[in-house]
């Protein structure tokens, strides 16, 4: 019996892929960034061939570096970057346009057209999804109206779309010559196209956008026994494995923390926060700003719900200081500067650099440093970037109180922003509940693993994914009540002044 399981994590800036062992440790890994295209303001793109040609490279390097084969792993699982729109034609292979990415704002007059007839409050309740530039419905209505002959391509049934996931499974499995095209119900409840209930496409959601059927792919569970298709032996993994596990990442990174009972929450830090609530099989809507979404299907079994705040820049924030500012190097250096003080010396920033998402969803809103005095420095600033990240998760988990009716106990976290410690001591101090990062900090790929490996019964059940979790590190909160209180109510002042900055 093969003794691995491999998963490919394609985000937002990179493609990895992590082999792991049945304890769910690293055997394996390589990770390649790709281009981020910004060919106009607010406007943010990616190749999909070189999405494609990444892939490629990371699962070579990675079975090279391991002297593993195909052979060696039981199934492979595919996490991604969600929303992110790809067109392809079938026939040729070629995306038709590149990829517009989750966090491009291009559909704006799409996404607020929506509120203006009833259409919103019809997405709201079948989709569980706000209207907004985020999803992929918008995008792909903007690629028909836009892109030179995709339409009568797409009415010819050879333009297809798919998220990340979708393209690379085509790929794997033959592409234009007999690649399945499919996703999971985690990446559908991302495009304001997926009916919550059902669980498929829904014809009203495709006629507001005048997508064709035809366009989609079959929507089958995350975990998925029969599989989505097998790789092909002259393909990147080098001969025929069953490709049984699809999650988006945020989903996926749920799994990997075994957050599978109803109560159970994480927060991803990457280039955005992602803050994901088990709801079980109920679907709870939200009346606080949250999305309801697919937290995950395995098999048979009913589908999962999640609450999720999504925050835009928080990671990204700490580049902007690097890249715009200049004031520090790299993202280490934003610890030891914050670290030079005591605290934000009064200075509160909040990065809503391409709108806020949960719980505000104002496109209309732009980033603000605000409590200036001649005594700040950079030190200052930087803590307050620090605490943006942090104030951001505790408006969401605000929300999800709200929502659930659930009082967080303890929130475990992963993600690159978590190996900066001051900023996990901040969030338990803003969150008043202690932070907990588990040993295997990889927890997307490892989701997606996960998925795969169920799916084969190279793991039992989710009791045994479980026992894999193990803590490296607990923060506990250390300001006082009256500290935490002020703090966040200045938070919330601030935020009031990055509201109607745009018309
Ligand atoms: O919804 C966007 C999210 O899936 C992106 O995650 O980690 O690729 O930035 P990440």
């Amino acid at each position: 019996m093969a003794e691995f399981v491999g998963a490919i994590d394609q985000g937002t800036t990179s493609t990895r892929f992590m082999i792991f062992d049945h304890s769910g440790d690293v055997k394996g890994i390589h990770q390649l960034e790709h281009e981020q295209i910004l060919p106009q303001a607010g406007w943010v793109e990616h190749n999909p061939v070189e999405i494609w040609e990444r892939t490629t490279a990371v699962v070579q390097t990675a079975l090279n570096k391991t002297n593993l084969t195909a052979s060696d792993l039981a199934a492979v699982g595919i996490t991604n970057q969600r929303e992110t729109t790809v067109v392809w034609d079938r026939t040729t292979g070629r995306p038709l346009y590149n990829a517009i990415v989750w966090q491009d704002t291009r559909t704006d007059r799409i996404a607020s057209a929506l509120d203006r007839d009833g259409r919103g409050d019809v997405i709201r309740q079948k989709a569980g999804l706000p209207p907004a530039t985020y999803f992929s419905g918008g995008k792909i209505q903007w690629i028909l109206e836009n892109v030179d002959g995709v339409r009568e391509a797409a009415e010819r049934g050879d333009a297809i779309f798919g998220n990340t996931d979708t393209w690379l499974l085509w790929n794997l499995t033959g592409g234009r010559d007999g690649g399945a095209h499919v996703t999971d119900p985690t990446n559908a409840s991302r495009t304001m196209l997926m009916n919550l209930e059902t669980l498929d496409w829904d014809d009203e959601l495709l006629g507001f956008f005048g997508i064709p059927r035809s366009m989609l792919p079959q929507i089958q569970p995350s975990s998925h026994p029969s599989g989505y298709g097998t790789t092909r032996a002259n393909g990147p993994l080098g001969g025929e494995i069953l490709l049984t596990g699809d999650l988006g990442d945020q989903q996926a990174a749920t799994v990997g923390q075994v957050c599978f009972a109803p109560g159970e929450a994480k927060n991803t830090y990457g280039t955005g926060n992602f803050m994901l609530l088990n709801t079980g099989t109920e679907l709870v809507r939200s009346k606080s700003g949250l999305l309801t979404t697919v937290c995950y299907k395995f098999g048979d079994e009913p589908a999962v719900y999640a609450l999720e705040g999504s925050i835009a820049v928080t990671g990204s924030a700490v580049q902007w200081l690097r890249d715009q500012l200049g004031i520090i190097s790299g993202a280490a250096q934003s610890e030891s500067l914050a670290r030079q003080v005591e605290d934000n010396g009064g200075v509160y920033f909040v990065p809503a650099f391409s709108g806020l998402f949960a719980p505000y969803w104002r496109s209309d809103a732009r980033g603000a440093i605000v409590g200036l005095s001649r005594y700040n420095t950079n030190a200052h600033l930087a803590r307050a970037t620090l605490e943006s990240i942090c104030y951001q998760s505790r408006d969401v988990a605000e929300a999800m109180e709200k929502d659930s009716g659930v009082a967080l106990d303890v929130l475990k976290v992963d993600g690159g922003v978590t190996a900066n410690e001051l900023c996990m001591q901040i969030q338990a101090d803003v969150l008043g509940v202690p932070v907990s990062r588990p040993v295997v900090a990889e927890t997307t790929a490892l989701g997606a693993a996960y998925a795969a490996g169920l799916a084969v019964g190279f793991w039992k059940n989710t009791d045994e994914l479980r026992s894999n979790w193990n803590e490296s590190k607990r923060w506990l909160p250390q300001w006082s009540d009256e500290q935490r209180t002020t703090g966040y109510e200045r938070w919330k002042k601030a935020v009031t002044r990055t509201l109607d900055w745009v018309d």
